[in-house]
């Protein structure tokens, strides 16, 4: 671990969004201390964690921000978007209404968020195959649509987590 102040090179703010329960905290944790809960309660206000990343002889801190999916536990909008470089805008591939509700997440990052924000579509819960009610077409076609990034992941299983959060902090250094 490094502490921000002596080993740093760069430190940037990314955030998480989507409805509550597709796994945005589970995903942070699994990133940022792999960790996973199964009995994960609902985020209230605004959580943080840190990762440090070594892409060649550059050290960069990620201060991922996570918030509640839920509106009334939600956190100030306008303060949750300041600053960010990247997001990630998480659905469940086992229920379509998340999958819906990414037109009002877009229309909220394109809102209050920086116009060249680094943005990955992340189709999460991907161990869950048997009760899938979104394709992975239809993730990578929005994805494609939007100019997004896209992956599917599993936060349970540990599948293209890592992938997702780093190919969102390359792609702003
Ligand atoms: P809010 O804080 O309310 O916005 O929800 P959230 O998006 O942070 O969801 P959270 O991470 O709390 O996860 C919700 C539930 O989904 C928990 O029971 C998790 O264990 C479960 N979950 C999260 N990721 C996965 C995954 O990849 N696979 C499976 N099977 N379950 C997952
Ligand atoms: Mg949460």
């Amino acid at each position: 671990a490094y502490s921000f102040d002596d080993e740093c090179d760069y430190l940037f703010k990314a955030i998480l969004i989507g409805d509550s329960a597709v796994g945005k905290s589970n995903l942070l944790s699994r990133f940022a201390r792999d960790e996973f809960r199964l009995d994960s309660k609902p985020t209230i206000g605004v959580e943080f964690a840190y990762r440090s990343i070594k892409i060649g002889d550059k050290v960069i801190k990620a201060q991922i921000w996570d918030t509640a999916g839920q509106e009334r536990f939600r956190a100030i909008t306008s303060s949750y978007y300041r600053g960010a470089l990247g997001a990630l805008l998480v659905y469940d591939i086992t229920r379509r209404s998340t999958f819906s509700n990414l037109k009002k997440w877009l229309h909220e990052l394109r809102e209050y968020g920086k116009s060249d924000m680094v943005i990955v579509l992340v189709g999460n819960k991907s161990d869950l195959g048997h009760s899938r009610e979104v394709s992975e077409e239809e993730g990578q076609k929005l994805a494609e649509t939007e100019g997004l990034c896209f992956m599917e992941t599993s936060a349970l299983e540990s599948l293209n987590v890592e992938e997702a959060f780093l190919h969102m902090i390359t792609k702003i250094h």
